[in-house]
């Protein structure tokens, strides 16, 4: 584990754009784990930019989202993770939308608990992930694996926590428009099919959780981060300082 200290999350954001733009400049069919949220606007702005600047040709990348909303009223579908990918990358580059992946279609209803093993499948056939971007939930989820999520966990339907719907409503009007299920690549996939992987927690809400992974011994179902404790190829960007 290699953690990297960015005074300004800016430089963090312009940094992980350009390992992105260069892994896609030196692999062209390169397969990226993208997260969204807050997090993330910013980095994917900066590889639009660089895209832009250095011509890069996108129209072999393959892209797997870890997660989406589930059953989600038709109003409301500015809030998919669809909508926001579109809005916040794909829609700027040429990536060939046949290559882009979501775990589900936030339109549908699913049982909490139904599993998504076709996109587990899909992400091993494809020889897995080069480079997985996480972002931290303060409650310590990684995707949508809230706490108690098991170490063995794929793709799946799960309840999501209310610390993570208070968080995410700031996006939506009312904290009662904010789905109650996603859908989301599970800890076991995360591990399993990542080369390398990126977790970008800024912010003193993130501390606690992130302390939890720094400090932990092993998995901790009560902090599901604490997985990629024993991951190798894992960086960490933070803006947060520990003893
Ligand atoms: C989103 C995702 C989540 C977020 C996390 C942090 O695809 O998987 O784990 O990365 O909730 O969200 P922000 O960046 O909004 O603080």
């Amino acid at each position: 584990m290699e953690i990297k200290y960015f005074l300004k999350k800016e430089k963090a954001f312009e940094l992980m754009a350009k390992i992105i733009i260069e892994k896609v400049i030196e692999k062209p069919n390169v397969v990226l784990g993208l997260a969204t949220g807050g997090t993330f606007e910013k980095v994917y702005e900066n590889v639009i930019c660089l895209s832009k600047i250095k011509n890069v040709n996108f129209s072999k990348v393959f892209t797997f989202n870890l997660d989406e909303y589930v059953n989600l009223k038709q109003e409301l579908y500015k809030n998919s993770y669809h909508f926001y990918m579109d809005n916040n990358l794909f829609n700027f580059i040429n990536i060939n939308h046949d290559n882009i992946h979501f775990p589900c279609n936030f339109q549908n209803n699913y049982n909490s608990g139904e599993l998504f093993q076709d996109y587990d499948k899909k992400i091993h056939d494809i020889g897995g992930i080069e480079i997985q971007l996480l972002g931290l939930g303060a409650n310590g989820h990684i995707g949508f694996n809230e706490p108690g999520s098991k170490i063995d966990s794929i793709t799946r339907c799960i309840e999501l926590s209310h610390t993570t719907i208070k968080d995410n409503s700031r996006y939506f009007q009312s904290i009662n428009d904010v789905p109650k299920k996603a859908v989301t690549m599970g800890l076991k996939t995360i591990i399993d099919n990542s080369k390398m992987i990126y977790l970008l927690a800024f912010g003193e809400n993130k501390r606690d959780a992130l302390k939890r992974l720094i400090d932990s011994k092993g998995f901790d179902p009560n902090y599901p981060v604490t997985i990629l404790k024993n991951f190798k190829n894992l960086i960490i960007f933070t803006d947060l300082k520990f003893n």
